[in-house]
């Protein structure tokens, strides 16, 4: 059964695919409206979200289907001890797709192994976040029209942000993509992330502590919340959540096409003045996002012979 766990479980090929659908759908959505017909999609989260599991849900309905959902751990049998492999093989009775988010990394995989129907990873932990990354790679594509050739400012926490893993192992497989990791000391990527990523595929690029002097080379600057839950004590956390402020002074010397995308939720680290900026996109991710979701659900259902 096909699931999606990375974002490298997801051929280059494969993600134009899944591009040239959401834009279809984006263009044509009543041809859509239909296609999911009485299937239902369960969407399981053990963790806090939003924009994740809402457009989970919204693609399902968009598509005619219909949603089972898990909003909060506490409420579920996880709550009595049931294991993450048990409670995949009881919603497979129930639902013909999975979306799971998990403040444990690879519970979403354990979760596959152990389903009869299709499992998407909806973010593990400090691990990875693929659907987040299909949603940046849409956004990427339309705004820029082109996935190749970038030079990608990253900027944040690198260290727990899986949101950050996920768009870097995907742009890694673009030609011509850089990346600028920007972030303190203490946040800065993981040295597995360097190595069996960025590395491994010889993808140059640059760490640094300086968002503002990074600013006039990039396409594309993501910036990302520093993230509470992952960290041991809070003090830590107070002391670096305010370390990159996004204002309209900053951006000054950044270029006029540059894109600003943030996966969201912003905390502090993108001032409201900016959204403003014909150069904000992140609330135009935020609508790619379910579409993006659409498609992939689509693509895994057919796969799985149940469309
Ligand atoms: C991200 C996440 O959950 O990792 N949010 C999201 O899904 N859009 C980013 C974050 O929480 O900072």
């Amino acid at each position: 059964m096909r699931s999606v766990i990375r974002i490298a479980d997801l051929s280059v090929e494969e993600i134009a695919g899944l591009n040239a659908t959401a834009s279809d759908i984006i263009a044509h959505p009543k041809n859509y409206a239909e296609v999911c017909h009485g299937k239902k999609l369960a969407t399981l989260f053990f963790e806090p979200s939003t924009r994740t599991r809402l457009s989970f849900e919204a693609a399902m309905y968009d598509l005619g289907g219909h949603v089972l959902s898990v909003s909060d751990g506490n409420s579920s049998s996880a709550a009595k001890g049931e294991s993450v492999a048990d409670t995949a093989k009881t919603v497979s009775c129930y639902a013909d797709i999975i979306a799971m988010r998990h403040p444990k990394e690879g519970a979403p995989y354990v979760a596959s192994v152990n389903a009869s129907v299709p499992v998407i990873n909806a973010g593990d932990g400090g691990h990875n976040h693929p659907t987040q990354t299909l949603t940046d790679l849409l956004t990427i594509q339309r705004e820029k029209g082109h996935l190749d050739g970038l030079t990608i400012g990253v900027c944040g926490d690198l260290k727990f942000g899986r949101t950050v893993h996920s768009l870097l192992e995907a742009m890694s497989r673009y030609p011509g993509t850089r990346f600028v990791l920007i972030s303190p000391e203490e946040l800065k990527l993981p040295s597995y992330v360097k190595k069996d990523i960025l590395e491994a595929q010889g993808v140059p690029y640059i760490q640094t502590t300086d968002l503002e002097g990074s600013l006039p080379e990039l396409d594309a600057l993501y910036m990302t919340r520093v993230q509470r839950e992952r960290f041991f004590n809070e003090e830590d956390y107070l002391r670096l959540k305010d370390s990159y402020i996004l204002t309209p002074e900053r951006l000054r010397s950044a270029r006029q096409d540059m894109i600003i995308l943030h996966p969201l939720p912003r905390v502090n680290e993108i001032s409201l003045a900016v959204d403003a900026d014909p150069r904000a996109c992140y609330f135009k991710q935020v609508a790619n996002g379910k579409f993006a979701r659409m498609a992939l659900i689509l693509m895994l259902l057919k796969e799985a012979g149940t469309l």
